[in-house]
C-alpha cells in the first residue's frame, strides 16, 4: 500500500514510474512541523528498531547512530566522518515495533538524523518534497513494492558480470596490450579493459588521442574478438576550444548550463575551462546522450559516466578572487587565523555552493538554480546516454554505469561506489553498502576492488576480490598515483587466479539471480533479518549477507584475520571452495562458529532446500561453458532451479530465457 504525501512545490524527478494520486489527511506516523523553510519529519524510534536503506551512503546496514545527508559530493577522502556520497536515495525502511518505508522524492537536499542528535529520534529534513509511505507485511514486500513503484533495474549485457581491469594511467595502446598480456599470460580470466580519461585527446569528451590510440575500433576489434571489451570514461564537463566539435554543437545549440542571465556558465575540471551540458533539458539530454555515437561507431559497448555530481574544480572568477586575495597578503606575517585564510580562500573553490547556486538550468522553460535540483545531474547524464543508445540499437544492451545517481537512475544504468580507499575498513563499508543500494534498485554495483586510493596490499586485494566475485560489477580499479594493483602483479599468482576462476564458476548462479531480481523488482543482496525476521540476533548482524535465494556469504573483512566468526541463522552447508571447480562441503547446524578462512580460498554457504549450478572456471564470458553445468545441492527431494541462458545482449528475450533444471537429492 502507497500513500502519497506532498510538501510545497517539488520539481519532477521522474523516479517514479507509476501514477500515484495524492492521499488525502496528514502524513501518518511522523510529527511534521515547518522550521526556517524546511519541514522536518520526526519520527521517535524503539529502542529495538533498525532503519535500513539509503542506498550508496556510508555506515553499517543499520543506518541508526549517525547523520546522512543527500546532496551528491564528488570527495575522494572518504573518512569515518563523512555524511555523503555520490549519491542521492531518499528511501528508507524502519523495522521493529512498526514496519514501513518513506521515499522522500526530492531534487534538493535531504538530512536524515537517524538517532544522531538524539538517539530515539529519526528526524529528516527536506523542503518541496513528495513523501511516499510504503506499509506491507514484510520489508521484503515494502522494498519490492517500493521497486514496483520506481521501476525496473538496468540490465547490462552478460559479458559485463566478467572481471574487469581498470586504472587510471594506463595512457596509450601499448599499455592496454600490456594489461591484456598480463592477464593471458598468466592464464587469468578477464571481460573488461577499462579506459581512464588518458584515452581522451586533451580531455575532450567523445575523443580520441590519435598519436597514442592510432586505430581505436581496430584495438576494439581485435580485443572483443579474444572477449575483451574495452569500457571509455566520459566525463559531464565539455572542454571549451574552438572547433572542437563537441564544443561548437553545445554553444550553437544552446545546450549548456548558463549564469542567471542565461550566458554559459563557465566552470573546470580536466580540461580546464568547461561547459556543463544541461542534462536536465530534454532537448540537450539528448543532445549530450547523442555524441556517444563517436565511441559506439568505433565498436565501443560500454562506459562509465564520471565527474557527475557535477563536480567543478573551480570556475574562473572565483579562481581569480582567490588568487587576489593570495597576493593580497603577500609579504604579510600571518597568524593562524591569516593563514587558515588564505588556504581556504583556495581549498573552498572546489565543488563550492556559490558555483552550484550560479549554475542554471532550462527546466519547463524557466531557468532554475543547480542548487535546487544539484541531486539529478548524474541521473540525467546517465539517462541521456541511455535514452540514446535505445535509439542507436533498439533492443541492444550496453554496458553504462554512473558514479553520480539518484533513485530513477537505476532504470538506465548501474553505478560504482566511487573513490573508496585501500582501507579494510572500506572493504566493510562494500559489503554493507550492497543490500541499501538493491533496496534502490540499483542491482548494477560494486566497489574498486582492492580500493582506488593509497597503495593495496596483496591480502586486502585477495580478501576483496573473495567479496567481489559476488558483487556483479566486479572491477578492480585504482587512481594514477598507487602503485600497481593488477592481478597479476602480486607474488601469489594461483590464489589470484583461482578466486577470479570462481566469478565464473559461479556465474550461471549470479546472473540467474541478478536477472530474476532485476525483473521480478527484487533484491539480490538482503541484510539476513529480511529473510529470517523472527531471529532477533540476525538483526545485528552486519557483515554477512544473502545473495540470490541459495547462497549466504560473510567475507573476511580484517587485516590478519585467519577467519572469521559466522552466524548461522539456519542449517546451511558450508562451502570452501578452493577454485570453482574444486571446494569441499559439510553441514553446519544453526549457530556461531569460528570459520578458517585461508587467503587463497573462499567460504561461503548454501541455505538449506537449495541448490547451486557450477560452470568450469572459463577464461571470459564468452567462453563460459553452461552446457555442461555441475550442482552443490543441500536438498532432501526433488527441487528445480531456472538458469537465465539468455543471448546476452538482447533485452526482448530476457524473460523467456530461463531454462528449467529438476535436481534430486
Ligand atoms: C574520478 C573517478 O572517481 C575515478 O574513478 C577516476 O579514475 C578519476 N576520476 C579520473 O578519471
Amino acid at each position: 500500500m502507497i500513500g502519497k504525501y506532498r510538501f510545497g512545490t517539488p520539481f519532477a524527478t521522474d523516479a517514479i514510474v507509476r501514477e500515484c494520486a495524492l492521499s488525502k489527511g496528514a502524513l501518518p506516523r511522523f510529527r511534521v512541523e515547518e522550521k526556517e523553510g524546511n519541514v522536518l519529519f520526526s519520527y521517535t524510534l524503539d529502542k529495538k528498531d533498525c532503519v535500513f536503506g539509503l542506498g550508496e551512503q556510508v555506515r553499517g546496514i543499520n543506518k541508526r547512530g549517525w547523520l546522512y545527508v543527500s546532496y551528491n559530493e564528488d570527495d575522494p577522502e572518504i573518512y569515518e566522518s563523512r555524511t555523503s556520497l555520490y549519491g542521492s536515495h531518499n528511501f528508507i525502511l524502519v523495522s521493529g515495533k512498526e514496519t514501513f518505508g518513506v521515499f522522500f522524492d526530492t531534487a534538493g537536499k535531504v538530512t536524515f538524523d537517524v538517532g544522531y542528535t538524539d538517539s530515539d529520534e529519526l528526524v529528516v529534513t527536506a523542503r518541496d518534497v513528495d513523501v511516499y509511505l510504503i506499509e506491507e507485511e514484510s520489508a521484503l514486500e515494502i522494498v519490492h513494492t517500493f521497486r514496483g513503484l520506481i521501476g525496473r533495474s538496468y540490465i547490462p549485457p552478460k559479458w559485463a558480470f566478467g572481471f574487469g581491469q581498470s586504472k587510471w594511467g594506463y595512457k596509450n595502446e601499448t599499455d592496454i596490450r600490456e594489461v591484456y598480456e598480463g592477464f593471458e599470460k598468466n592464464n587469468m580470466p578477464l571481460d573488461m579493459i577499462y579506459m581512464d580519461i588518458d584515452y581522451m585527446q586533451d580531455y575532450k569528451d567523445f575523443s580520441v588521442n590519435k598519436e597514442r590510440f592510432p586505430d581505436l575500433p581496430a584495438l576494439s576489434a581485435e580485443l572483443k574478438e579474444k572477449g575483451v571489451y574495452l569500457v571509455p570514461i566520459i566525463d559531464a564537463a565539455i572542454k571549451e576550444e574552438k572547433g572542437y566539435t563537441v564544443y561548437e554543437e553545445c554553444l550553437k545549440g544552446g545546450y549548456y548550463c548558463t549564469d542567471a542571465q542565461g550566458k554559459p556558465y563557465t566552470v573546470a575540471v580536466w580540461p580546464g575551462e568547461s561547459l556543463l551540458p544541461d542534462v536536465l533539458d530534454p532537448a540537450s539530454r539528448h543532445w549530450f546522450g547523442s555524441q556517444y555515437k563517436t565511441l559506439l561507431d568505433m565498436g565501443i559497448e560500454g562506459f562509465w559516466n564520471d565527474m557527475n555530481e557535477p563536480a567543478i574544480f573551480y570556475s574562473p572568477g572565483r579562481l581569480a578572487q582567490a588568487i587576489d586575495y593570495v597576493a593580497s597578503v603577500k609579504g604579510q606575517n600571518l597568524d593562524t587565523h591569516a593563514y587558515n585564510k588564505v588556504m581556504g580562500a583556495v581549498t573552498s573553490l572546489h565543488n563550492s555552493p556559490e558555483d552550484y547556486a550560479g549554475l542554471h538550468h532550462k527546466i519547463g522553460g524557466k531557468r532554475v538554480s543547480h542548487e535546487k535540483v544539484h541531486n539529478l545531474y548524474g541521473y540525467n547524464m546517465t539517462r541521456g546516454a541511455s535514452e540514446y543508445f535505445a535509439e542507436y540499437a533498439p533492443d541492444r544492451r550496453y554496458l553504462l554505469f554512473s558514479r553520480s545517481s539518484y533513485i530513477g537512475a537505476h532504470r538506465y544504468g548501474g553505478i560504482w561506489t566511487g573513490d573508496n580507499g585501500s582501507w579494510w575498513s572500506h572493504l566493510k563499508l562494500n559489503v554493507a553498502q550492497m543490500p541499501g543500494m538493491d533496496m534502490c534498485g540499483f542491482l548494477f554495483t560494486g566497489a574498486d576492488l582492492g580500493g582506488h586510493g593509497w597503495d593495496t596490499t596483496e591480502d586486502l586485494m585477495l580478501r576483496w576480490l573473495a567479496f567481489g566475485i559476488f558483487t556483479p560489477l566486479m572491477r578492480n580499479h585504482a587512481t594514477y598515483w598507487v602503485r600497481p594493483q593488477e592481478c597479476y602483479v602480486f607474488k601469489n599468482k594461483d590464489a589470484f587466479r583461482n578466486i577470479l576462476g570462481m566469478r565464473y564458476s559461479l556465474l550461471p548462479y549470479l546472473y540467474s539471480e541478478f536477472v530474476r531480481a532485476a525483473l521480478n523488482n527484487r533484491m539480490l543482496f538482503k541484510p539476513l533479518c529480511f529473510e529470517y525476521t523472527q531471529d532477533e540476533r540476525a538483526r545485528t548482524v552486519e557483515d554477512q549477507l544473502l545473495v540470490g535465494d541459495s547462497l549466504m556469504i560473510a567475507p573476511v573483512v580484517e587485516q590478519n584475520a585467519e577467519g572469521r566468526y559466522v552466524y548461522l541463522p539456519e542449517r546451511m552447508k558450508l562451502i570452501r571452495m578452493k577454485a570453482g571447480d574444486r571446494y569441499s562441503e559439510s553441514v553446519l547446524e544453526k549457530g556461531e562458529y569460528y570459520i578458517p578462512v585461508a587467503l587463497d580460498e573462499v567460504v561461503f554457504f548454501l541455505r538449506e532446500g537449495k541448490v547451486l549450478p557450477l560452470a568450469k572456471p572459463a577464461k571470459n564470458v564468452k567462453s563460459l561453458d553452461e552446457d555442461h553445468l555441475s550442482w552443490i545441492k543441500f536438498i532432501s527431494e526433488e527441487t528445480t532451479y531456472d538458469v537465465c541462458r539468455d543471448d546476452g545482449f538482447t533485452l526482448s528475450a530476457l524473460e523467456k530465457s530461463f531454462m528449467r533444471y529438476t535436481l534430486k537429492p
